[in-house]
């Protein structure tokens, strides 16, 4: 091999010069943000409030409900994590982006880092709950991922064993969609879609051996934030879009048995009246059981504050998403607003 030239040594020195310095700055930042997260750590815990989208976040930051640290805020993996004070107590503010790996990355990251005493989760969602009403605020008891799906070999049915089941891996327990006509039994082989069996999660809990998994489809939430809900009461919320448009029923915070989540954006009559017969469901989101999961992994109390802005393709109004959005995210700020003061 040729000896360098002055010139080469030159541009390999400061090469390396340039990726030393970088690698140095980079050490430094770490050391900045590591001291900087145990200084808010040294003032927790906190209760994670973990939003799913900039509109439902907004109506919180831009109040002056939220009175913010001067530690606040804090970027890391992609987030911003706003740090300071509910009603005077303290509180980590986070948005994690749409759907389930946005939800379960965040929440999970905002553990990993900060002490954190609970997740309050809140946001609008879908309504497929006939007895509710657009505007109304949802509290359920129970979140399930209804995405997890075992996709049926055509011809097979309920009598069949599903792949992998011997294994553990799936399960018939939780349910079937039948495409074609849900209403009747997967006898006829009529369908080339066939049947879809609804698949529990598999959880790796924080407190268990690494690798030994549990299953879980239905995730309760807090025992004691649900009694917290449950005196929310007579507060008021905003009823009207604007001066000439109000919603027919005042608005209510109910609680409710089951909510669900997956990485689907539901504006389908047929399949939203299917999961509410098959899980006797009200709201629908993209979130929530992502945050519920990785809440009941990290031994985490967690809740869920849903204010339902659409009927998820159970109405003749194409726009209503947009036109109800702000008014329920505001609601579902005053409503989380309120839990959190009676923590
Ligand atoms: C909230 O403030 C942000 C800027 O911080 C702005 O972009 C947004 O439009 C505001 N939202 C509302 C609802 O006022
Ligand atoms: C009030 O909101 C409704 C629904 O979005 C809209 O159709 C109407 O034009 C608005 N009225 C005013 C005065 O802004």
């Amino acid at each position: 091999m040729a000896l360098m030239t002055g010139v080469q040594v030159l541009i390999v020195l400061s090469l390396y010069a340039v990726c030393h310095l970088s690698l140095v700055e980079a050490m430094a930042r770490r050391e900045l943000l590591q001291k900087l997260v145990a200084r808010v750590n040294a003032e927790g815990p906190y209760v994670g409030i973990v939003v799913p989208n900039s509109y439902e976040m907004s109506p919180l930051l831009n109040s002056s409900i939220f009175t913010p640290y001067s530690t606040s805020p804090i970027d890391l993996s992609g987030r911003r994590f706003y740090i300071g004070t509910i009603e005077s107590h303290k509180v980590i503010i986070v948005m994690t982006g749409l759907s389930m790996l946005n939800a379960g990355i965040t929440t999970q990251t905002l553990l990993d880092y900060f002490d954190i005493s609970g997740i309050v989760h809140y946001g609008i969602a879908g309504n497929t709950n006939d007895n509710l009403h657009i505007g109304d605020i949802t509290i359920p008891k129970y979140w399930a991922h209804t995405g997890l799906w075992n996709w049926q070999r055509y011809e097979d049915g309920p009598d069949d064993e599903l792949s992998l089941e011997e294994n553990g891996d799936f399960t018939r327990e939780i349910g079937y969609i039948h495409f074609g006509n849900y209403n009747n039994p997967p006898k006829k082989r009529d369908n080339y879609l066939n049947n879809v069996w609804f698949q529990p999660e598999e959880v790796f809990p924080v407190t268990g051996t690494p690798e030994v998994r549990e299953h879980h489809f239905w995730v309760p939430v807090d025992k004691t934030y649900l009694k917290i809900a449950k005196q929310i009461k007579d507060i008021e919320l905003v009823s009207c879009v604007n001066a000439s448009f109000c919603l027919q029923t005042p608005p209510k915070v109910v609680i409710v048995e089951r909510g669900v989540s997956s990485n689907i954006f539901l504006d389908n009559a047929a399949y939203r009246g299917f999961l509410r017969k098959k899980f006797n469901i009200s709201p629908i989101d993209m979130e929530s059981a992502s945050v519920a999961l990785v809440s009941l992994t990290n031994n985490v109390p967690f809740i869920a504050i849903r204010a339902l802005s659409d009927l998820a393709g159970g109405s003749s109004n194409e726009n209503e998403a947009s036109i109800f959005a702000s008014l329920a995210a505001t609601n579902a700020v005053i409503v989380m607003t309120n839990f959190i003061k009676n923590i």
